[in-house]
C-alpha cells in the first residue's frame, strides 16, 4: 500500500516536471532548424539526413511535430522512455539543441506511405476513428502539438510502440495514450499500424 502511494507521488511528481519542461520548450524561443541540421549529424546514421529512417525499427522523424519530438527527446534524457540507445544519445544534448533539432526535422517532407494488406488497412482506418486515435493524432494521423504524427511511419515500429504502451513498458505523459492503448487486441494493433504506414 506504502510503496503504490509512493510510486504514485513518484509519478505525479514525474508528471509536473514534464509540463515545467514542457512548458519552457513552448514558451522559449524558437528552434532554428539550420542549428538543428548541424547538430542532428550524429542522428543521420540511423534516422537519415532526410529523417526516413534506415530501417523498421527505427522511427521516420521527418514532419513530426515539434513538440512531439523534444518531448521524447526529454524523455529519453531523462530516462523516463528508454530503448535504442537513445537514452544515452540524447544525454548529449540541452535543451536549445532539442529545440533546434526538432524544428529540423519537423520541416522536412513526410515519409511516404507504404503499400500493405487492403484488409488489414480498411479495419485498421475503421478502428482509427471508433476508438478515437484520429481525434488525438489527427484525421490522417499526421499529429499535432505533443502528439506524434502516425501517417507514414513504419508499420514494425508502431506495432512495438503500441505493444510496449499497452503493457506498460513505455510510460506515456498523462496516461491518455495508456488507456488508449489498454484495450486493444494484437490484432487490433496489426492493423492500425498497417493503417497507419499506409498514409501520405
Ligand atoms: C544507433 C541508432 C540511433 C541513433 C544514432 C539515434 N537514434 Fe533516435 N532512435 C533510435 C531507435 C532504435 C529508436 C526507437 C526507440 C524505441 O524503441 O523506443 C529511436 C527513437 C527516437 C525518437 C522517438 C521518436 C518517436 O516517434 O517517438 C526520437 C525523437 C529520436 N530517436 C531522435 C534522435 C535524435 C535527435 C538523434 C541524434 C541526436 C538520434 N535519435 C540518434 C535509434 C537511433
Ligand atoms: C487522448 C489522446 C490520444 C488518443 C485518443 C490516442 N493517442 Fe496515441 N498518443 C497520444 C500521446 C499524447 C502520445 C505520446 C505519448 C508519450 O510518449 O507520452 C501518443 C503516442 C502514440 C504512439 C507512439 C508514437 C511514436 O512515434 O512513438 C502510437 C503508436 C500511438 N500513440 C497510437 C495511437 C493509436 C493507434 C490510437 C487509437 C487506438 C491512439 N494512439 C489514441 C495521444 C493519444
Amino acid at each position: 500500500m506504502k510503496l503504490i502511494f509512493k510510486t504514485k507521488a513518484i509519478l505525479v511528481v514525474a508528471f509536473f516536471n514534464s509540463l515545467l519542461l514542457i512548458s519552457s520548450l513552448v514558451h522559449a524561443a524558437p528552434g532554428d532548424a539550420v542549428a538543428g541540421k548541424e547538430k542532428a549529424q550524429m542522428c543521420f546514421s540511423c534516422h537519415g539526413e532526410n529523417g526516413i529512417s534506415i530501417g523498421p525499427s527505427i522511427p521516420n522523424l521527418a514532419a513530426q511535430p515539434a513538440l512531439s519530438l523534444s518531448y521524447q527527446l526529454i524523455q529519453f534524457r531523462g530516462e523516463q522512455r528508454k530503448g535504442g540507445g537513445m537514452e544515452g544519445i540524447a544525454q548529449a544534448l540541452s535543451d536549445q539543441d532539442i529545440r533546434n533539432i526538432a524544428a529540423y526535422y519537423a520541416a522536412l517532407p513526410p515519409p511516404p506511405g507504404k503499400p500493405g494488406n487492403p484488409d488489414l488497412i480498411a479495419i485498421g482506418q475503421k478502428l482509427a476513428g471508433t476508438l478515437y486515435c484520429n481525434s488525438c493524432h489527427g484525421a490522417q494521423l499526421q499529429g499535432q502539438k505533443h502528439i506524434a504524427r502516425l501517417a507514414g511511419q513504419w508499420q514494425e515500429y508502431v506495432v512495438t510502440q503500441l505493444k510496449n504502451i499497452r503493457s506498460g513498458a513505455r510510460i506515456d505523459m498523462d496516461g491518455t495514450m495508456g488507456s488508449a492503448a489498454k484495450g486493444l487486441s494484437d490484432e487490433d494493433v496489426e492493423s492500425l499500424a498497417t493503417y497507419a504506414a499506409s498514409l501520405n
